[in-house]
């Protein structure tokens, strides 16, 4: 038999072309105190593999909403959500996890690091509910945290470390089971200018070298020069936003 291709896991199981964020009518809206709160409505997006895409708009709008709904944590009142060609409704909660745990990657807006592990533990947790965590695993976790520049804080607590240091450990935990989806919420919202260029040289360097996804939430205008497309959320829906204009 000829051996396995040098590559990484064999990536979304998208059919060629198709895209790996398909979404078509979707409609999500939030009951409170007896009102209907409708903030997505009739969202059409498209993404394909290897593309680097920024998600604006305003507090409130539903950006954050918008990822999860990518991610299956939330599911949509209506409309389809296809994610590398696995139709998340169709999916049972456990079956959307497994899905998550193989192929996303989510830098989430508020860190969401477990208190009670170290940084190196949080790192290792994806590799750990995937499968087993090996030496390569490791020294993965290792490159990574050299990279953001922590390299010599793996042994301490998340509550020991500031907040733009949280967030540069969120985002190596999110890219360390090497996943094809990579979403991030905000993820150089509480970086200084310096080390949110570290992180961004980081992400591109991912999205780019290893053909990887990125649907990035930002306020950055910076991370929304360097995408390949800016998307905008407008009254519950995405419209396409005018190249090179980026307002807030
Ligand atoms: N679980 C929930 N229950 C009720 N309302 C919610 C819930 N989650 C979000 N919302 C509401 O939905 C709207 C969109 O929220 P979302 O968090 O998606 O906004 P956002 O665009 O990410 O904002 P920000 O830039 O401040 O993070 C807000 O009005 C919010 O109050
Ligand atoms: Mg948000």
């Amino acid at each position: 038999m000829d051996a396995p291709p040098p590559s990484r896991s064999p990536g979304p199981a998208s059919p060629s072309g198709a895209p790996v964020v398909h979404l078509d009518g979707v409609r999500k809206s939030y009951e409170e105190g007896g009102r209907t709160h409708v903030v997505l409505d009739g969202v059409e997006v498209r993404i394909h593999e290897g593309e680097f895409v920024v998600l604006l708009g305003p507090s409130g709008s539903g950006k954050s909403t918008l990822l999860n709904l990518v991610a299956g944590i939330d599911l949509p009142d209506a409309g389809s959500i296809r994610i590398a060609g696995n139709e998340l409704a169709r999916l049972d909660e456990r079956a959307r996890t497994l899905f998550r745990r193989a192929h996303l990657g989510f830098v989430f807006q508020f860190f969401n690091l477990l208190p009670t592990l170290t940084v190196e533990e949080n790192l290792l947790l994806p590799i750990e509910l995937k499968g087993r965590v090996d030496a390569a695993a490791r020294e993965r976790a290792k490159r990574l945290l050299d990279r953001v520049g922590l390299a010599d804080r793996a042994g301490a607590f998340p509550d020991r470390l500031s907040g733009g240091e949280q967030q540069r450990i969120a985002l190596c935990r999110a890219l360390v089971h090497e996943p094809d989806l990579i979403l991030a919420d905000e993820p150089t919202g509480n970086l200084d200018p310096d080390t949110g260029a570290t992180i961004l040289d980081l992400l591109e360097e991912l999205v780019r070298a290893d053909g990887r996804t990125l649907l990035a939430v930002t306020h950055s205008r910076t991370l929304a020069e360097r995408a390949d497309r800016v998307l905008r959320i407008e009254g519950g829906r995405v419209v396409e936003a005018p190249a090179g204009v980026h307002p807030r």
